[in-house]
């Protein structure tokens, strides 16, 4: 990889107006309208890109949400039932999910529907590896207090880390989740989470939210003292996120404990969270996987496999329900 088209602009943004926040840095290397990595057309997704996702397994992961809606629309009364998925990427769902006029937002494909969020959903949002993709703000503990780490230029004409001053916002979260974090050890903040949160809070009149992704437990904060932020490039993990933006994905694994929190603030209740794995494998009765394994190609059965034993333990399945009305709605 090269010197990259964004990392002239970047440059030119931190000399014009000074250090970037990371979240700013990431945004841009990430959403940039034409050199972000998720919008300059470029495949980023599965064999020829740089990742694979559940949602790419197909047809097996769409059969296994496809029946697992069937129910959960069966189940809830609402009529009709609908689906929009918020960071859709390829839209890789829109068949399976097409009974239930599955609709796609994201930012990254001109042809969906873009990112206007729409209004007054009845049904489900689905969040499937969306959090993960959102900006974070990081912030280093060093001789016991905080400061934020934004990203600078240094004398080689490197991206480099500068701490600065961590504003209360900040300060409240790393006084809330940041407790086990060591000495010189990084806390990354999702401010995406509740301001996409309130969105989906907003848009979504009755239903559910159901978010696929990895993450972790505040307890389990232990198990990151340096952070969780990765870059992703031809199928390889690095932990030079600074380097080539615009060239390979930065992702942060999502905070569940704050995630949940905030959504119990927006009326919504958590019906269940289980692994990637467990979920799969609870969503088929024993005779009807059976029957589907007896009848299956060899591509279905080896995607099984690597839905269950590859992806299953690092991604988890959270169900929400919306258990107050939405703002929206008793505004009206
Ligand atoms: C890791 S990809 C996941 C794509 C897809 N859900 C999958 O699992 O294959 C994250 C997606 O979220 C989208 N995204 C990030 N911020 C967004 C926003 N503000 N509005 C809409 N989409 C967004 C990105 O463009 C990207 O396609």
């Amino acid at each position: 990889m090269g010197t990259t088209p964004l990392e002239a602009h970047i440059r030119h943004l931190i000399g014009a107006g000074g250090p970037l926040t990371f979240a700013q840095f990431m945004e841009c290397a990430l959403y940039h309208p034409e050199l972000g990595y998720y919008r300059s057309g470029r495949e980023v997704f599965g064999r020829g890109g740089d990742f694979f996702t559940a949602e790419q397994l197909q047809p097996v992961f769409g059969e296994l949400l496809h029946s697992f809606v069937d129910e959960l629309a069966r189940s809830s009364g609402i009529s009709p039932f609908e689906v929009v998925e918020i960071g859709a990427g390829r839209a890789d769902l829109s068949q399976a999910l097409q009974p239930w006029g599955y609709r796609a937002v994201d930012l990254t494909q001109r042809h969906l529907e873009g990112p206007q969020f729409p209004g007054a959903i009845r049904g489900l949002v689905l969040a499937h590896e969306f959090f993960d993709a959102l900006p974070v703000r990081l912030l280093k503990r060093s001789g016991g207090s905080w400061s934020e780490l934004t990203v600078s230029v240094d004398a080689g004409h490197r991206f480099c880390f500068l701490p600065a001053g961590a504003s209360p916002t900040l300060l409240e979260y790393a006084s809330q989740y940041g407790d086990a974090i060591p000495e010189d050890g990084l806390l990354e903040v999702n401010e995406g989470i509740p301001h996409w949160c309130g969105r989906i809070a907003d848009a979504l009149s009755s239903g559910f939210l159901l978010v696929v992704d990895y993450g972790y437990e505040a307890r389990d904060l232990l198990r990151f003292p340096a952070g969780s932020l990765l870059s992703y490039h031809r199928h390889r993990a690095t932990a030079h996120v600074l380097d080539h933006p615009g060239e390979q994905d930065i992702t942060a694994h999502v905070n569940f404990t704050h995630l949940t929190g905030v959504l119990r603030g927006l009326g919504f209740e958590l019906v269940g969270k289980q692994t990637l794995s467990a979920w799969a494998l609870s969503v088929w009765p024993e005779e009807s996987f059976s029957l589907r394994w007896r009848q299956a190609s060899t591509r279905w059965r080896l995607q099984w496999k690597q839905l269950v034993y590859g992806m299953g333990e690092s991604f988890h399945v959270l169900l929400f329900r919306r258990s107050a009305p939405s703002r929206e709605a008793a505004r009206k």
